[in-house]
């Protein structure tokens, strides 16, 4: 869309229909898109699917960090104590030292790298969907519970998720790799 900034959002020239649209200064992208609807939000955005980053503004459009995925990855989770709580129910999941910790449907304790394989954003989550995968929302690369890709988001071809192998004693959990 061709647009010149004009104080208010945009100004689409290349249409016979004058298009106008208003956002607040303060509005974030993701509030604006939100309110003017599903299917005129996925016509704005569409072009930005395979690798935009930022607005007009500068501000970020995924929520999340560029990281590196984890090494040495070595540390306890105590199944008793508050921050286990999410792992009480199959398909529950926390995230510590950038590794997602995860009971998976069939109840048993999994762990992968919370640190995507695609462009390194730390958004990978479990989701009870599919048999259980892992999930990053910022492009939609989604993995088997095993690290395999299940999809490629882009032209690249999808690398394996990091995983880590998970031991349970007397109600304590070790991560490591
Ligand atoms: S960073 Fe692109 S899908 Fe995760």
């Amino acid at each position: 869309m061709n647009t010149v900034p004009l104080g208010i959002r945009a100004y689409d020239y290349s249409v016979s229909n004058v298009f106008l649209v208003y956002t607040p200064k303060a509005m974030k992208r993701k509030e604006f898109l939100r309110s003017i609807g599903a299917g005129a939000a996925f016509a704005l955005t569409f072009p930005c699917v395979q690798g935009c980053s930022s607005n007009d503004d500068g501000d970020s459009d995924v929520e999340g960090e560029v990281k590196e995925v984890p090494n040495n990855v070595d540390f306890t989770v105590d199944l008793s104590s508050a921050e286990a709580a999410n792992l009480a129910s199959n398909g529950g999941f926390i995230l510590k030292n950038d590794v997602v910790v995860a009971r998976n449907l069939e109840g048993e304790i999994i762990a992968a790298s919370q640190i995507c394989s695609h462009q390194g954003y730390d958004q990978v989550r479990f989701q009870s969907i599919d048999g259980g995968i892992f999930y990053c929302d910022v492009h939609g690369s989604r993995f088997e519970q095993d690290g395999t890709p299940l999809n490629s988001v882009d032209a690249t071809p999808a690398k394996a998720l990091k995983v880590y192998m998970v031991e349970e004693s007397d109600g304590i959990l070790r991560i490591f790799e």
